[in-house]
Formats: structure tokens, sequence, C-alpha cells
């Protein structure tokens, strides 16, 4: 059995931001942000918390799969910006859905949250334990971001996505592919509360998200075009016979340079980070539930998803509508 996706769902904060917007607040422009990596506007959230999107992101995933929360047997959530370190943001999300049946457990694995996400979901299709699970990927990365730094703050948003997945024979996931490298990651950096006890009291180093573009950059088109080869190779698959690919939305010159390694037709391969930013774990589910609202995506369609970040994390999928 394959983890199939059923019904997917998807929240943005109300509130957007320009580039225009950000150059009235910094030394930065329109011009030099769209050209470094596409984006023009992000979504912020303001009234917004990480487990309210990711809620109702799940709402509406489970309103287009025709499922009632009470009939789910699992959540995975994956998230970098939970409100809370204890309950999860997955338990927060089973309270408000009511999906008293569920059991909730949250993943970190940064931008490749929802394939990592995803890829647990399928483990658990195929080992026969749970047949209904929902798949969530939320960020907030606007409060892990530092406003003063021009340099990181233009490339990330917030906002959720959701996908519920049941157990199909012959569509969901046929393969996918997964890895860490934990030794380079401080290439993305952001540390969690420093050691305060009866013994000693560390400071905060990186309260805020720090990054080394140019090793991020070069990372991501390197791995993600080569899991991606992997992946079609152990198929036997070209990359012509995919009819949609769904890599995560950090930036559109990394999608670019994925699609001149593939050799593959750039209608191919949609994007929203124009519109959202990097929004890290949320920012797969979120395209993918702008296509399939958008009916792009057909039945028997093949489907590659990619997502790569901080860990460093990398991994792909490749399903059957
Ligand atoms: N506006 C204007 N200038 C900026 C700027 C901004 N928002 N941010 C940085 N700069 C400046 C730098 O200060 C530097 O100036 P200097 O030459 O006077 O020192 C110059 O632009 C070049 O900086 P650099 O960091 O070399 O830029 P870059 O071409 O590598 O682009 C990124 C920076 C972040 C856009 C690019 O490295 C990138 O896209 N990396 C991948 C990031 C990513 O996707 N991460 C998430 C993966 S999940």
């Amino acid at each position: 059995m394959n983890a199939h996706i059923i019904g997917t769902g998807s929240f943005l904060p109300e509130k957007v931001i320009t580039n225009f917007d950000l150059a009235e607040r910094m030394e930065t422009s329109d011009e030099w942000i769209v050209s470094r990596t596409g984006i023009r506007q992000r979504h912020i959230a303001v009234e917004e918390s990480t487990a309210g999107m990711a809620a109702e992101a799940a709402q509406r995933a489970l309103t287009d799969a025709g499922m009632q929360a009470g009939e789910l047997e699992m959540i995975l959530l994956a998230t970098v910006s939970p409100d809370h370190i204890v309950p999860s943001a997955a338990c927060e999300v089973q309270a408000m859905l009511g999906a008293v049946n569920a059991v909730a457990i949250e993943l970190n694995a940064a931008c490749s949250g929802f394939v990592f996400a995803l890829n647990t979901a399928q483990a658990y299709i195929r080992a026969g334990i749970y047949t209904k699970i929902l798949v969530v990927g939320v960020e907030t990365l606007s409060k892990l971001v530092d406003w003063t730094d021009r340099s990181t703050c233009i490339l990330f948003g917030d906002g959720a996505g959701a996908a519920v997945v049941t157990a199909s024979e012959n569509r969901g996931i046929m393969d996918f592919i997964q890895f860490s490298d934990g030794a380079k990651g401080e290439a993305l950096l952001c540390d969690a509360r420093p050691l305060h006890n009866l013994f000693v009291r560390q400071e905060l180093k990186q309260e805020y998200v720090k990054m080394d573009g140019q090793e991020v950059f070069k990372f991501a088109v390197r791995r993600v075009s080569e899991s991606i080869d992997q992946l079609l190779e152990r198929n036997g698959l070209s990359s012509g016979e995919i009819d949609c690919y769904i890599l995560h939305q950090a930036n559109a010159r990394i999608i670019a340079s994925v699609i001149k390694h593939l050799k593959a037709d750039a209608d191919k391969f949609p994007t929203n980070v124009e519109r959202c930013g990097n929004t890290s774990g949320a920012s797969v589910p979120l395209l993918l539930d702008e296509l399939n609202r958008a009916g792009h995506l057909k039945e028997g369609d093949r489907v590659i998803m990619s997502g790569f970040g901080g860990g460093l994390t990398w991994g792909s999928i490749y399903m059957v509508w």
C-alpha cells in the first residue's frame, strides 16, 4: 500500500509585506531581491499563531478529502517555529480539530519537514499500522528571523499547508529518498534556549536565523538535482516523463538551476516563491494545495516533490497522483 493524498489545504496570514515595504525600512531594493531570489512579497503573521494556521490548513484539507477529524489515526506536523516547546503544535492542532483518535507527532527537518513527514506517513501506511494520516507543514519564520539582517529577513514568509493521506494500491508514493548531513548544520543555524540551571547560565548565542547564503545555495542546487536523478534512475524514468515537479520554494534561482541540470521543461516547475517567499516546511504543501485547487494535477500524473534546507537535510518523493 502507498500513502496517497486525497485532500489538501493551506493558509496564509493576511498581512502582506512587499519588497517595496521592506525597502522603506532597510537598505535594500525590489530589484536586488527579485534578481537574487525571485521573491516579490511574503505573508507575515500578526494575529495568527503557528498552531492556528496549521489547524486552518488542516481543516481545509479534511474538507477537501471529505473526512471528519475523528477519523484520523495520526497527525504528523513539521515545523521549526512552534508556539510552545510543550505542548507540541501537533498536539495543539489535534485539540483544535477535535481529532480525538489521532496520535500527534511533531517533526523538525526545517525546509525538508513536509517531505520527511510525508515519507514517515508512507512508512506507517506501508507497515499497515495506520491508513488515515494528516500531514502538515507550518512555519512562523518571521519570529526567528533577524529583521536587522537584510541578507536573511528578505527571504522568509509565514504560512501553512496540509495533506490528508490514505492507503492506495496503485496511486500515491511510489518511492522516496531522504538524507541528512549534520556536519554541515552551521550553514543554517538558529539556537534553542541555552543551558540555565543550578550550575550554569549560558548566553543565547544565535537567537535568530543565521545563514551562509552561498554555501546553502550550492548545497541546494547540487543535492536536489542529485536526489531527483537518483529517484528517476531507480524508477526507470527520464526527467521528461514527470508531469509536475513541486520543489521547496526557497529561491527562483535554485529552481532554475535544477531545471537546467535536469534539462526539463520549465513549465513543469510551478512556483509561488514570488508571492510567499520561503515558508520553509510549509512551502511544498502550500504550492501543492494551490495546484490541486487549480485542477493542475490529474489522476495518474507523475509528480516529484523535493525538500531541502537546515540540518542540513534534503529528500525527494516520486508519486502518482
Ligand atoms: N539588499 C541589498 N543588498 C544586500 C542584501 C539586500 N537584501 N542582502 C545582502 N546584500 C549585499 C551584501 O551585503 C553584499 O554586499 P557587499 O558586496 O558590499 O558586501 C552583497 O549584497 C552580496 O552579498 P551576498 O551574500 O554575496 O549575495 P548573494 O548573491 O550570495 O545573494 C542570497 C544572497 C541569500 C540571496 C543567496 O546567497 C541565496 O539565495 N542563497 C540561498 C538562500 C536560501 O535559499 N536559503 C534557504 C534554503 S532552504
